[in-house]
């Protein structure tokens, strides 16, 4: 799916960034409308959806599930936002006649490892090199316990794997020691498969769409519409941007603001960035919101214990805007960035380092040496399957010397397909 040989168009601002804009559905929610959608019974009519390719590898192994997905197209081509998942309840999945490829999405493998769970039949999972090279124990372990046949594994437990559901589960009380929601919703989506209750706890609170929706849409889940925010993971690379680039004014509306995924905005604030956060409201049990910001002084901080749950996948974000806060930013108890799309810990390092910036890297984290205006030299970007260092380095070469490079950036389709057309509606020129 990504090809490292994929240079990204050079992106400058000339001018302060400004506008209104959107950015596709929140990728977590949109798995997860198709997933638990599909285990209705009945059409959910699912709005909002992102086109990302990771959702797309959801859609596409229901489909191979006997799930059908009607879904039209934009006239620029792309998925339509609007689907009908014809969900055919818990027990109507029917056996895959080929692998499951999930492509570059830990979500898309470790949610449907959850269902494959209930199901009495035998599915093969795989996925992209980035993929192949993520833990699953964490997922298989409790699985089994609940009655999962784990057949066969690459070493270490890696993908591919190959899976034997049975009918009905044994239900478990687990304490899990990783704050993870895609652990956390592959036992409960299990759950839905077991006769008595299952029982999550974690060290930390993780996103918490799973039961959302499920408490939206009852258990056994029924058919109900769904409409899915933009997403915060998204709207936070062009919030950057705005903060970054001098007299800019960015507003991103409708984005999802469930308070288990807003930590990038408690870290904006310590950095003395106020977000304008304006129209608040809640849609199928998830809130969402406008959000404005202009560009502002930054000042270091520290991210830790819960924060850095709550801000998981913009940590790498929060390490590109420390490098222009006055000061050294802190980032601890974040080893689980090393297993995401890639080891983000080591590659927010390489890449801030690529622009001349000092970071010290800790098993756990980084320390990011920050000055507003030290001088940056242009950055020479590898992304190696990871979308949100190619966005990182998208975003801090804004303020940068022109020339500077993204090698493998077609890999930001997987969750954020819009993104250098976003940045044009903002006025960045995208070369
Ligand atoms: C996700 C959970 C998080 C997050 C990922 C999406 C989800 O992963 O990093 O991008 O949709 O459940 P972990 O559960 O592994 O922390």
């Amino acid at each position: 799916m990504s090809h490292p040989d994929v240079t990204g168009p050079a992106c400058a601002a000339p001018r302060p960034l400004s506008g209104e804009v959107r950015v596709p559905g929140d990728k977590s929610i949109g798995h997860r409308s198709l997933l638990i959608g599909a285990l209705c019974d009945g059409p959910v009519e699912v709005t909002g959806l992102s086109h990302g390719e990771d959702n797309l590898a959801t859609a596409r192994i229901l489909g191979q599930l006997g799930v059908r997905i009607a879904r039209g197209i934009e006239p620029d081509g792309t998925p339509s936002p609007r689907a009908t998942v014809h969900g055919v309840g818990l027990r109507g999945l029917s056996p895959p006649d080929s692998p499951l490829d999930c492509g570059n999405s830990g979500t898309t493998m470790r949610l449907m490892l959850g269902i494959l769970a209930g199901q009495p039949f035998e599915a093969t999972l795989v996925g992209d090199a980035s993929l192949s090279r993520r833990p699953m124990r964490r997922v298989l372990t409790p699985l089994a316990q609940m009655g999962l046949e784990v057949l066969k594994t690459a070493e270490g437990g890696l993908p591919p794997l190959t899976v034997r559901g049975r009918s009905v589960l044994t239900e478990i009380d687990y304490a899990t020691p990783v704050a993870s929601a895609q652990i956390k919703s592959a036992i409960l989506l299990a759950g839905l498969y077991a006769d008595g209750e299952t029982r999550v706890t974690e060290p930390e609170v993780s996103r918490d769409h799973t039961e959302r929706m499920l408490a939206f849409l009852g258990r056994p889940p029924q058919a109900r519409a769904l409409d899915v925010p933009g997403d915060l993971s998204s709207a936070a690379f062009v919030l950057a941007a705005g903060l970054l680039v001098h007299g800019s004014d960015v507003t991103v509306r409708d984005v999802g603001v469930n308070p288990t995924r807003t930590g990038f905005l408690d870290v904006l604030a310590a950095m003395g960035a106020a977000v304008e956060v304006g129209d608040l409201r809640e849609v199928n049990g998830e809130p969402r919101a406008d959000l404005r910001v202009t560009h502002a002084r930054l000042r270091a901080t520290s991210v830790a214990g819960a924060l850095a749950v709550k801000a998981i996948d913009e940590l790498p974000l929060i390490a590109t805007l420390a490098a222009r806060a006055d000061g050294v930013t802190r980032i601890r108890d974040a080893a689980e960035l090393r297993v995401k799309e890639s080891d983000r810990v080591a590659r927010t390092a390489t890449m801030l380092r690529s622009f001349g910036v000092t970071v010290d890297e800790h098993p756990d984290g980084l320390d990011v040496h920050g000055a507003p205006s030290a001088p940056l030299s242009a950055g020479d970007i590898h992304a190696d399957g990871d979308h949100r260092i190619a966005m990182c380095a998208t975003i801090l070469g804004l303020v940068a010397p022109a020339g500077t490079r993204v090698h493998g950036a077609d890999t930001i389709a997987s969750s954020f397909p819009s993104f250098y057309d976003v940045l044009r509606q903002l006025g960045v020129d995208v070369g």
